[in-house]
């Protein structure tokens, strides 16, 4: 199965998804990817593991994308941290075969502008016992489509957003990859 990775920033979920590859507890390649953020640290991962790496065009991003999924002849997208919207004829195109990571347990706090920091605040400030992250297909609107999996985390009275964050970010590259992994072996029964 030939994956394109979509990052934003530091890529943590890509480098577990690379790690997954090379010790063969993913059986996929990833062949591409793409950030919408030239200083992005998954950047830097990607061209360390040899892999295709770009970062998108301001302008006329989506077709970038479409082009670049094209050429690598990719056929699974995952979201990694990718913080823009995916256009509509690359939902069309991949329909059913793009995957998103939120860090919570949705449909709890997601949504337009429901990313990074602002999650964990919005958890800790609601008084949530947990949170955790969720993995899921991705559909026109934000955060809603069907869930693949989900993993919780137990939230103590003292905790910050900030160590939420770091819980949550702890228990993400597993989920994902498991989730990943049982996609597409649902994918290959088919
Ligand atoms: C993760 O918390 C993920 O759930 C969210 O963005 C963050 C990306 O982290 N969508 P990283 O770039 O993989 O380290």
């Amino acid at each position: 199965m030939r994956i394109a990775v979509l990052i934003s920033g530091h890529g943590s979920n890509l480098q577990a998804l690379i790690d997954a590859v090379n010790s063969k507890k993913l059986d996929a390649k990833i062949e591409l990817v793409l950030s919408s953020n030239s200083k992005a640290l998954g950047l830097e991962r990607a061209k360390k593991a040899k892999i295709p790496n770009f970062s998108l065009p301001l302008k006329n991003r989506d077709n970038f994308i479409l082009e670049k999924l094209a050429e690598h002849k990719i056929e699974l997208v995952i979201l990694a941290g990718y913080l823009k919207k995916i256009s509509a004829e690359i939902l069309e195109k991949y329909r059913g075969r793009v995957i998103n990571i939120h860090p919570s347990l949705l449909p709890k706090f997601g949504g337009k502008g429901m990313y990074g920091m602002n999650v964990h605040q919005a958890v800790i400030e609601a008084g949530e016992k947990k949170s955790g992250a969720t993995v899921h297909l991705v559909t026109g609107d934000y955060d809603q489509g069907p869930i693949l999996a989900q993993r919780e985390v137990l939230i103590e009275k003292q905790d910050t957003a900030e160590i939420l964050a770091a819980k949550v970010l702890k228990i993400e590259h597993q989920l994902f990859i498991d989730a990943i992994s049982k996609f597409l072996s649902n994918l290959r029964k088919k």
